[in-house]
């Protein structure tokens, strides 16, 4: 599809507002007569579409709002993004104390309902606000999510999933090259990655999606980017305790005297096989990727290193983040946790791998895990000694990453989300 308007500078705001305008317009014809309509593209109306062109333009950096205009659903999402919480009229207000839970999610739905069943027997959890931060747009992850009535819940959407791009990028285009080799030969679009691998949009989705969370959660957010506490984050095929709120609630109370050192809390430990020691004190060890809090400080550090993590050559957040970002703040990222964990990572089907289009992954979504008594209460004592985790396997500085991560687009739109709530905007794109 040729966009006139893809290059060209626009220099001053007027002339800018009438290019969206218009850029909204044609794609709105555009998908009318040329794409066929599917169920997820009727869900929203389409009155009021035109005045989304003003945040936009004074929320998002130039070339962000450059993919955004080329596809309407994109637009949408924006827009939805913008709504408040569900339930507030069940929960009026948030605890002076709490603790945002954010769960992100992709598309497994057989997942999500075991999760959102533990989520629902969570104590304490009325006392919070949950985000639900999808990447794409399903239709059977939304049913669950609107079912929530436990809690404040606010749904998010990344508007550059390459979900819901289809033909341009952060999708597959037509002139994108396929195999190795192809930049040399063809005139085709991209840049191998080290080991002479193109992008593939499924796999490096989930980076983009943490990272325009992260983003979106601690800056973009009416309801958190004033949030100075911490954020507890977790996954689609996460398992929470009914302690695991209140845990979290104490291991942040109890980490400036136990653990001045540590930058997170995590609810699990990091080696996910293990449920932990049972003993009876309390562990700082490397930070894991299964129920990790942070607070805002750890944030900004993290922020700052925005060009580590979106040079990286790898496709995975959590092995960019521990080869690069962590390393780089010069000093051992360790996490404090209890000697139990109140998390457990149970999807066995992957994301973005061994799975076709629809999702040939089977599995019945019966999970057996095992609630005990121990388990519903806080179980971590306040005058319980720190053992400290050092040199612990698993990935560090000097790894290369497994590439996936080598186009110099995915790094740019990468870098848009570093930025997309915090510079002013200049009205000019390079
Ligand atoms: C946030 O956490 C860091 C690391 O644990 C700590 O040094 C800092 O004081 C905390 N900031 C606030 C505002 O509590
Ligand atoms: C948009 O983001 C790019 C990459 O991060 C940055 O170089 C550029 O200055 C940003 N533009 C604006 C207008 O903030």
């Amino acid at each position: 599809m040729a966009n006139p308007w893809k290059k060209q500078r626009l220099k001053d705001t007027a002339l800018c507002r009438v290019g969206i305008l218009f850029a909204v317009t044609v794609s709105i014809v555009l998908m009318l007569v040329s794409v066929p309509r599917t169920a997820s593209n009727r869900r929203f109306s389409d009155s009021g579409l035109d005045s989304l062109d003003k945040d936009l333009e004074g929320n998002l950096n130039a070339s962000l709002l450059r993919v955004a205009r080329e596809n309407r659903m994109s637009l949408r999402l924006h827009k939805r993004n913008l709504l408040p919480p569900r339930n507030l009229d069940l929960y009026p207000n948030l605890a002076k104390d709490h603790v945002v839970i954010v769960l992100y999610v992709h598309n497994r739905a057989q997942y999500l309902r075991v999760t959102v069943d533990s989520l629902s027997k969570v104590k304490g959890i009325s006392e919070t606000l949950l985000i639900v931060s999808h990447d794409g747009y399903f239709d059977e992850m939304n049913k669950i999510v609107e079912s929530i009535e436990f809690c404040q819940v606010k749904q998010i959407f990344s508007p550059y999933s390459p979900h819901i791009f289809q033909g341009s990028f952060p999708g597959v285009t037509p002139n994108d090259c396929k195999n190795k080799g192809d930049e040399a030969k063809t005139r085709c679009e991209g840049n191998p990655d080290q080991y002479g691998n193109h992008r593939s949009p499924k796999i490096v989705s989930l980076k983009h999606h943490w990272w325009w969370m992260m983003n979106t959660v601690w800056d973009g957010l009416v309801e958190t980017k004033d949030h100075e506490g911490h954020i507890l984050f977790i996954e689609e095929d996460h398992f929470l305790f009914p302690n695991a709120y209140r845990n979290i609630q104490t291991l942040t109370r109890l980490k400036p005297a136990k653990c001045p050192d540590c930058f997170a809390a995590n609810l699990a430990p990091s080696d996910v096989k293990s449920r932990g020691e049972g003993l009876e004190f309390l562990v700082a060890e490397r930070m894991g990727n299964v129920g990790y809090s942070f607070n805002r400080s750890v944030w900004e550090n993290i922020h700052q290193k925005a060009r580590e993590f979106c040079f990286f050559d790898d496709y995975n957040w959590d092995i960019t983040m521990w080869a690069t970002v962590f390393p780089s703040f010069g000093s051992p990222v360790y996490t404090l946790r209890g000697p139990r964990t109140s998390a457990v990572h149970f999807g066995k089907c992957g994301l973005h791998q061994g799975r076709g289009e629809e999702g040939d992954c089977i599995d019945n979504g019966v999970v057996n895990i095992e609630v005990k008594e121990t388990d519903k209460v806080v179980n971590i004592k306040e005058e319980w000694g720190v053992r400290v985790f050092k040199h612990q396997a698993g990935y560090k500085a000097g790894f290369k990453g497994w590439g996936g991560w080598g186009d110099k687009r995915d790094q740019r739109l990468c870098l848009d989300f570093g930025t997309m709530y915090r510079s002013t905007r200049s009205g000019s794109s390079p």
